[in-house]
């Protein structure tokens, strides 16, 4: 078969297309024709010769650990796929590599939906596991408001997504020009970097309304309460008006000490009281089950209003290693509240650093199909960046390295190459 390779580490001038021997698959495992291979920073990593997992690898190595094909070897154990079926998935993690080729032996996997695009498929697989197994263990779920650190690359993309699929709400992390991206993915954007916290309390954000959004909580009750009083104040008035008059009037004539005057000036006084306790009464009565209402009415939604005017963040996510560990820890208040995909010193902070199975983690692959099923009802992409062809691997992991990121970087494989 032919597959990218390397024989040194190196910058991305060591990869190279070559002939190697097709794998086949093993306990568990499948083996796919290619269509299409997801390039992530940990093959850039490996391949640099940089990181101390590189040690782990024989040369010549083929990079890789995503890809999505069509199925053409069934390993032993393996139940419920066939031969020609279209499925999406990852390698054995602990090989490190192998997807960009002709053929890949994978792990796991799901069916892929028919109109998901190759591109999408096979550059879904870690980012998927990896962000489920994210929002599995900082227990993601409905009306929590999650922010993520590194939002718009590859796991970060796909976090946001499966976060608000849960429910959450989710602030989101990235350079000014990545922050519409972010937005169509259904989080809030703010800029990366120091001062998070500041920039957290003060953002206005339509998921998280601030003072507007308690304004107009607030204004239901209070106009309600206004036209109640103004109701009653007004009957209230005007029967005291009425009174008044006639009162004067009794009072001129009892002038003359005419009890008989003063007996039905107060007679009136009487009724014209009666007359305006009984419209303030009714004016209270009429007011007081809309006061009741608009103040049930108000109530969840001052709280909710109340809620999101705090800078209330309930759990974090480290997606970049970025060094932003105390902030999300104080954003949090509390550094279990707080999961790292990135920062080696993470432990330091008291933050858990989640590495998945290669840490002997429980894994997130069930989100591979919770992802399928997203797809087809139109609530998740995967975000592609770029597309390459096999030939040229070296200018994807260029792109790779670049640093900024709107979702993935992935090979296509249309044709054999030769
Ligand atoms: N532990 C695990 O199981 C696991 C699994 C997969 C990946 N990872 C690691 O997770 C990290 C991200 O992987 P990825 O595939 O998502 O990478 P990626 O696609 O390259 O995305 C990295 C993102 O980091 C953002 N970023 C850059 N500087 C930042 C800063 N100072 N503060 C906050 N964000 C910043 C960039 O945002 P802009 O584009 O907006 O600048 C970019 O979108 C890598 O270190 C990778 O090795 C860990």
């Amino acid at each position: 078969m032919f597959a990218v390779h390397y024989t040194e580490f190196g910058g991305p001038e060591v990869l190279h297309l070559a002939e190697a021997a097709a794998p086949h698959p093993l306990q568990n495992q499948i083996r796919v024709r290619v269509k299409a291979a997801g390039v992530s920073p940990v093959d850039a990593a490996l391949r640099s010769g940089r990181t101390p997992m590189s040690a782990r690898l024989a040369l010549p190595h083929i990079p890789g650990v995503d890809a999505a094909g069509v199925v053409d070897e069934i390993g032993p154990g393996v139940t419920g796929v066939a031969p020609g079926d279209e499925v999406f998935g990852s390698v054995e993690l602990a090989g490190l590599g192998g997807a960009s080729a002709e053929f890949a032996i994978l792990r796991s996997w799901a069916p892929k939906p028919a109109t998901m695009p190759w591109a999408q498929a096979g550059a879904a697989g870690t980012s998927v596991e990896t962000a489920t197994r994210a929002l599995d263990l900082l227990d993601v779920h409905p009306g929590m408001t999650l922010l993520i650190d590194g939002a718009a690359g590859g796991v970060g993309s796909v976090a946001v997504q499966l976060a608000v699929a849960r429910g959450a709400r989710v602030i989101g992390t990235a350079r000014p020009s990545n922050h519409d991206f972010l937005r169509k993915l259904g989080a809030t954007p703010i800029t990366y970097g120091p001062d998070l916290p500041t920039r957290v309390t003060s953002t206005n954000h339509p998921l998280n309304p601030t003072s507007a959004g308690a304004n107009r909580a607030l204004d239901p009750a209070g106009a309600h309460l206004d036209h109640a009083r103004d109701v009653a104040g007004t009957r209230d008035v005007r029967a005291l008006n009425a009174d008044g008059a006639p009162a004067d009037r009794a009072h001129s004539a009892a002038g003359a000490l005419d009890h008989h005057a003063l007996n039905a000036a107060g007679a009136r006084v009487d009724r014209a009281l009666d007359v305006a306790g009984a419209g303030v009464d009714r004016a209270l009565d009429a007011a007081g089950p809309r006061v009741d209402r608009a103040l049930d009415a108000a109530g969840p939604r001052v709280d909710r209003a109340l809620d999101a005017a705090g800078p209330r963040v309930d759990r974090a996510l480290d997606v970049a290693g970025a060094g932003s560990l105390p902030e999300l820890i104080s954003l949090t208040g509390d550094p279990a509240s707080v999961l790292s995909l990135a920062d080696f010193s993470a432990a330091s902070h008291g933050v858990r650093l989640s590495m998945g199975e290669l840490a002997g983690e429980p894994h997130g692959r069930h989100g591979l199909r919770a992802a399928a099923e997203l797809f087809t009802q139109g609530r998740f992409v995967i975000p592609i960046e770029a597309e390459f062809s096999l030939m040229n691997a070296a200018a994807a992991h260029t792109a790779v390295e670049s640093g900024s990121r709107r979702g993935k970087i992935v090979l296509i494989l249309d044709d054999h190459p030769a």
